[in-house]
């Protein structure tokens, strides 16, 4: 295998009852890993076969980049949240989100609208426009990275219907509530908008 599946950063009930273990066992071992088999199988004896994964998101189009976006989403993805998440976020990330969003609660408005407003497959983000830049929420289709735009991700909702359907059925925007008030991890958020980390996912 040329890239490792990154392993879940808790166990697989541990985000219950907002994302049960089924949710997490499916998405995890039937989604993410199938992208990352995918990609592997694409990029046998191409020359994109020894870069680091987001520099391929960053340069690849078609079935390599639709593969290895998602293998890249899905890790952020899981690194977006922790059990007992939600709450107010630290005081640095607060500060910049009250100026980008008039509040937090302006902010919590702004990314769910971008989720539930997202037609069909994709997700929703809290981004940084740029390493100095301000904070802004994005919805994109698909796989779609907003690092290809040159964005700073901070955290990610998978708003595939897979990443709900079990435990919420149709309902994304109470997924979506749930994933705020009770899953965003808030220090991953904050080492992201510091540049402290890329969430080990290359
Ligand atoms: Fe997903």
């Amino acid at each position: 295998m040329r890239f490792e599946l990154p392993p879940l950063p808790y166990a697989k009930d541990a985000l219950a009852p907002h994302l049960g273990a089924e949710t997490l066992e499916f998405h995890y071992e039937k989604h993410h890993r199938g992208y990352l088999t995918a990609l592997e199988s694409l990029l046998r004896g191409t020359a994109a076969a020894d870069q680091a994964l987001d520099a391929i998101v960053r340069s690849a189009e078609g079935a390599v980049f639709n593969n290895a976006a998602q293998v890249w989403n899905h890790t952020f993805y899981w690194h977006s949240m922790k059990p007992r998440g939600g709450g107010d976020p630290p005081a640095e990330l607060r500060t910049a989100l009250a100026q980008a969003f008039g509040s937090v609660d302006g902010f919590a408005q702004a990314f769910l609208n971008a989720a539930v407003g997202q037609f069909g497959s994709g997700y929703a983000w809290l981004v940084r426009r740029g390493p100095e830049g301000p904070l802004a929420v994005r919805a994109t289709p698909n796989a779609a990275n907003p690092l290809v735009d040159g964005d700073v991700p901070l955290v990610t909702a998978d708003v595939w219907e897979h990443a709900y359907y079990l435990d919420y059925r149709n309902q994304r925007a109470a997924y979506v509530r749930a994933f705020l008030e009770h899953l965003v991890d808030w220090e991953f958020a904050l080492a992201n908008f510091r540049g402290e980390r890329t969430a080990g996912v290359s």
